[in-house]
């Protein structure tokens, strides 16, 4: 089922989300489900976090070069000291883009769709795909990340 997307602003988009528990329920397979469903809905979109469908919920997939990432309860453990300059949409923002500076380089934590743990390195887009989403989990907006309001 295609879900619909929240947009800015809204409370649920600045609260910090509650880390799903495990083992996972069905309305959590589900849900994943559901945010796969909505991320094609909005022209195959790059990442997509439970708030943005209305869930505080530690979960966001990112899809990139083919391959989709499900993250639940995401840590970032590493970051970067190199940072890169980049330009970011986000479905809760439709049409605003906006350039931000993140770490080109990050190591993640997290339990796949089965809730077994794993860890991703990632750099360029699909780090910066990762820390955005994860900043949703945490209540924080692109917004606050650029200089430019
Ligand atoms: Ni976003």
């Amino acid at each position: 089922m295609v879900l619909s997307v929240v947009t800015y602003p809204n409370d649920v988009l600045r609260q910090k989300s509650k880390p799903v528990e495990t083992p996972f329920k069905n309305e959590i397979k589900e849900l994943i489900f559901d945010m796969l469903e909505t991320m094609d809905d909005n022209g195959n979109a790059l990442g997509l976090a439970a708030p943005q469908i209305g869930k505080s919920l530690q979960l966001c997939i990112v899809k990139f070069e083919g391959k989709t990432h499900i993250l639940i309860n995401p840590q970032i453990k590493n970051k970067s000291w190199k940072k890169e300059i980049g330009e970011e949409g986000c479905l809760s923002f439709p049409g605003k883009f906006l350039t931000i500076k993140r770490p080109n380089k990050v190591t993640i934590t997290a339990l796949d769709k089965d809730g077994a743990p794993f860890k991703i390195k990632a750099s360029g887009l699909l780090a910066r795909a990762l820390q955005h989403e994860i900043d949703h989990l945490e209540g924080i907006l692109f917004i606050d990340r650029t200089d430019k309001k």
